[in-house]
């Protein structure tokens, strides 16, 4: 077995896993085999601090005994049922979001891409409804909103839509911070405009105050349905439960979308995604107009319902709000990183770190030195540690990427 560097999986292994999966991600040479908190284990036992958390899914880590024991009591009850019945997970599920979100109404997935599928079909729907002409999506440059062959179109990055032939039709991306352009690109076949709260791929990219309270009035004015793609920053890694709750009118009141998307955190871990749609949209999405075969199955709802409950009463939400102030404070301040540094953004457990140069090879520190993170735009180092992460291993976290980035 090699051990040297970053790599540690067995050679014998990988040759094994290439020989029957695709190669569509650039995988390291680790096997992980275990997870217990925010910490990872690989087959040759080295320990890992995970300041990336799957990618944002395991948002209150790994092996949680809470959802160890809602997944194990649900699975000795009742698995997948068909959405022609009711079951109570699903409704106690909704029922937290719409505690903890605005009034609404859940349709349940497995992804946050097919949540925004979901959400931009709801939208046509609206805009097409008694002959209207509303068809098109508006979203912003330097946004993710999947892999489904609309959602690369959605998604404003055009490398991702190389090689899959011309895009689907009825959607432009536009500047994200220039509101005249986004207002521009509206016109009377636009149905919808979606955005993240806060953009993750795009390098945890931030709005100027009173950005989106401006595209909502516009949507507003325009009879246009306002999408949210809350699939990184739901469930309560920012600071508050849903990333649009930091935004605010001149009246302090909290501005909302007519649809909200989740995914990845949504299910702790698991596969679960969600459209949140405002009831007046909510009850155009009659019978037979979408639908997900084991969608909203009893045991991801389950998880997903004592997800909430968890993070509710361990007051997570407001922890990830003072722990991101202590990591953003920690990145701008170290010594040994400062001038390699341009910028350190985010809000909450939700970071960017953007650097001057590309940081060749620095993930592959990270791992030597036993801790996770991940790059997005070659240059902007993303964090989203689980909001329960330990003060002392984000510390130590936080230290070992500064140690392997002042390299
Ligand atoms: C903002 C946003 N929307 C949608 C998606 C797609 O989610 P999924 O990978 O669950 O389909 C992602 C994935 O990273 C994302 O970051």
């Amino acid at each position: 077995m090699s051990t040297s560097g970053f790599q540690t999986a067995d050679a014998g292994f990988i040759d094994r896993a290439h020989a029957v999966l695709m190669q569509n991600y650039g995988r390291f040479p680790v096997q992980m085999v275990r997870g217990r908190g925010s910490e990872l284990f690989d087959s040759a036992g080295r320990a890992y601090i995970d300041l990336f958390a799957g990618f944002g899914g395991t948002v209150i880590g790994h092996a949680h005994p809470e959802l160890v024991r809602a997944i194990t009591e649900q699975a000795a009850q009742m698995w997948a049922v068909g959405n022609q019945f009711h079951s109570l997970p699903q409704v106690e599920l909704a029922e937290r979001l719409a505690r903890t979100a605005f009034a609404g109404r859940a349709f349940f997935c497995h992804s946050g891409l097919e949540a925004n599928e979901a959400a931009v079909k709801l939208a046509r729907l609206r805009g097409l409804a008694d002959g209207g002409k509303r068809w098109k999506t508006v979203s912003l440059i330097k946004s993710f909103h999947g892999r489904s062959l609309a959602m690369i179109a959605a998604t404003g990055n055009p490398a991702i839509r190389e090689g899959f032939g011309p895009p689907v039709p009825g959607f432009s991306n536009v500047d994200p911070m220039d509101f005249s352009a986004i207002e521009h690109a509206i016109d009377d076949e636009t149905a919808c405009v979606i955005m993240e709260p806060i953009q993750g791929e795009g390098g945890i990219n931030l709005y100027p105050p009173g950005h989106v309270g401006k595209i909502r009035k516009l949507c507003d004015e325009r009879g246009v349905t306002l999408i949210f793609d809350e699939v990184w920053t739901g469930v309560g890694r920012t600071g508050r439960w849903f990333g649009h709750q930091h935004f605010v009118d001149e009246q302090g009141k909290i501005i909302t979308p007519d649809i909200m998307t989740l995914g990845k955190a949504l299910g702790g871990g698991l596969p679960v995604g969600a459209m949140w749609a405002r009831p007046e949209l909510a009850k155009l999405l009659v019978a037979g107009k979408h639908g997900c075969t084991l969608g909203g199955n009893p045991i991801c709802m389950a998880v997903s319902r004592t997800l909430f409950d968890v993070i509710e009463r361990d007051g997570l939400v407001a922890r990830a709000e003072r722990l991101g102030e202590m990591a953003m404070s920690f990145l701008r301040n170290s010594t040994s990183i400062k001038s390699k540094v341009k910028d350190v953004r985010g809000r909450g457990l939700f970071i960017g770190v953007e650097f001057h140069d590309e940081p060749v090879g620095l993930l592959e520190r990270c791992l030597d030195a036993g801790v996770i993170a991940n790059i997005t735009y070659k240059k902007i180092v993303r964090l989203a540690p689980a909001m329960t992460i330990s003060e002392s291993d984000l510390q130590q976290g936080l230290e070992r990427f500064a140690k392997a980035a002042s390299v």
